[in-house]
């Protein structure tokens, strides 16, 4: 069944069409009515007719009496639209029976690439690598949700000249001593070292540029000792993301190293397509439209004066085996900002390669940057830098604090339990994934402890306790859930809170459509402030049977709305705070 705002919007449109074919109607939440829709106004420069007129017109043609009580043109010409009662009632009872509130599984699924995470193997997981994370999985899950095939690849960055320095200085260190420094996270040390020795020796510097050849070459002790640098970097991504509770697993680690014997090939095909340039000794393609800062036209290097492949290469690979061999049929990269260029020019060089038609949808997932609360590098506490997996310990040691000063405020809380820490650790890591996740991922946000942690406003806490203290009605007051049925909504608090309800299928579209989760995060706030203001007017545990039922109903439909949506971002929602 299509959800509300595709029900009336398919009404709209043929009426429109009966005015004008073709014209667009598009539907929003709205203060006036419950919902607006504009459509008139571009018709205006059209037919050379007032707005208001044509959307009078449009009204005449409308046949939508059996979904809306009133329909009214503003004097601007919008279309303000009030649903009528009982077909909310009779949709939020089917919402009560669906186990999917309403969101329906999608007619062809399609094989989704979901290139996220991808930290680098011997360096730091900066907060960079958190905010890809914790996106990319909130993506995946919901389009795993809608019945798509999820591919998710950690394209973990473990090639490249680097390895030669790093693989001299794991044997240095001694193999054991190395590969816990590592799986222990301190990955910065590790690498300054293996920089510093560099530098400074020249010795040093001599058997890491013979390492470099081996390893190229395929020597095999040195791919032995190249296993063991990753493997432990890998011990310590896995760390984070259990901590995180983040799906991805070494199974869907495909980083840059699994593209090697590809290259070549790459770089042949490209060659064969007449799309090579040497430029500077490189081997380049040029694709149209880009320019540096001079204007002149800016190559992407294929492969490099000296043989040598880089990140660029390693990217078209991937593009080529994700829709060739993977059958892929969308690809997002969920990478910072700083990388668009670079997608953008190896999405063009890899449609003029034809591995990119229009049947395939490559798109970059862009996002902006972390900044601490003095615009600086986040710090713990007590000021030092902190590794990702103590910044995740620090963030449910504070969420514990938080939850015990709370409760020793409340005179009727809920006495602490066992689960404390477990809850903690929800309340910790949904404060941390909530804030990256409610902040338009094409803006810079501030990481703030006070500010994720609080249990007032747009919060990961202020979610989840909406959720718990629902939970609790059903616990204080010894009742269990009723019987799936349409609610009555005879309050306006009532009705408010329905609508919002309803509305689920709508935030996951919209959120989908352009992979932006906060506005999942905006909606499911919406939904707890609707709850609020319902529960606060309008009392659930009365004596009247049908109404305590009814509200109730209402009630655990908006757990489950919270608690649905809460695990599409990848957010557990305890049962008791
Ligand atoms: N390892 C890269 C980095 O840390 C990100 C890789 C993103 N994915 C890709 N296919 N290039 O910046």
């Amino acid at each position: 069944m299509p959800d509300v705002r595709s029900a009336i919007e398919q009404r709209l449109a043929a009426a429109f069409d009966a005015v004008h074919a073709g014209a667009d109607p598009v539907l929003r939440p709205s203060d006036r009515a419950d919902l607006q829709a504009n459509g008139a106004l571009p018709l205006a420069k059209v037919l050379g007719r007032a707005p208001a007129e044509i959307a009078r017109s449009v009204v005449e043609q409308l046949d939508i009496a059996d979904l809306c009580d009133e329909v009214e043109v503003s004097g601007n010409g919008f279309i303000n639209l009030t649903l009528s009662t009982r077909y909310l009632a009779e949709r939020l009872g089917d919402l009560a029976r669906d186990p999917r509130l309403g969101i329906e599984a999608v007619a062809s699924p399609e094989t989704i690439v979901v290139d996220y995470s991808a930290p680098n193997v011997a360096k730091e997981m900066h907060v960079g690598h958190l905010r890809t994370t914790v996106i990319g999985d909130a993506l995946a899950r919901m389009l795993t949700f809608l019945g798509h095939d999820v591919r998710r690849e950690n394209h973990i960055g473990d090639w490249g000249t680097p390895f030669g320095m790093l693989i001299e200085h794991l044997v240095d260190l001694g193999e054991e001593e190395g590969a816990s420094e590592l799986s222990a996270g301190d990955l910065t040390g590790f690498y300054q070292q293996a920089r510093a020795s560099f530098d400074s020796d020249d010795g040093f510097a001599d058997r890491s540029r013979r390492r470099v050849v081996l390893l190229q070459s395929g020597d095999d002790e040195t791919l032995r000792l190249w296993r063991v640098l990753v493997a432990g970097s890998v011990r310590y991504f896995d760390a984070v993301y259990s901590k995180l509770g983040v799906q991805l697993t070494d199974d869907d680690i495909v980083g840059e190293s699994y593209y090697n014997d590809m290259l070549a090939g790459v770089v042949e095909e490209l060659e064969a397509k007449g799309l090579l340039v040497v430029h500077d000794g490189a081997m380049c393609v040029f694709p149209p439209g880009f320019e540096n800062r001079n204007g002149d036209p800016l190559p992407l290097i294929v492969q490099k004066s000296d043989g040598g492949y880089g990140y660029a290469s390693t990217d078209l690979a991937a593009i080529r085996h994700r829709v060739l061999d993977l059958g892929a049929q969308r690809m997002l990269y969920v990478v910072g900002a700083p990388q668009k260029q670079h997608f953008q020019m190896c999405f063009a060089v890899a449609a003029m390669a034809g591995w990119l038609t229009d049947e395939t949808q490559a798109i970059h997932v862009s996002f902006g940057s972390v900044l601490g609360a003095d615009g600086r590098m986040v710090a713990t506490r007590t000021g030092g830098t902190v590794t990702l997996v103590g910044l995740l310990d620090e963030a449910v040691d504070r969420a514990r604090a938080a939850i015990a000063g709370r409760r020793s405020a409340d005179p009727n809380n809920e006495a602490g339990s066992d689960d404390d820490d477990v809850v903690a650790k929800m309340v910790g890591i949904g404060a941390v994934k909530y804030s990256d996740l409610s902040t338009d991922r094409g803006r810079d946000y501030v990481f703030d402890w006070d500010r994720m942690l609080a249990f007032e406003g747009n919060t990961g806490p202020y979610l989840q306790y909406a959720h718990a203290r629902i939970r609790s009605i059903f616990r204080r007051g010894d009742v269990s859930v009723p019987a799936p049925a349409a609610p009555a909504l005879r309050d306006p608090h009532e009705r408010a809170l329905g609508l919002a309800l309803l509305w689920f299928p709508v935030a996951l579209d919209d959120t989908l459509a352009t992979y932006s989760p906060h506005k999942l995060c905006g909606y499911l706030f919406d939904v707890a402030s609707a709850f609020t203001s319902f529960y606060e007017n309008c009392r659930v545990l009365v004596d009247d049977e049908a109404q305590r039922t009814s509200r109730l109903i209402l009630c655990d439909l908006s757990a489950r709305v919270l608690s649905l949506g809460l695990s599409l971002l990848g957010i557990e929602a305890p049962e008791r705070m």
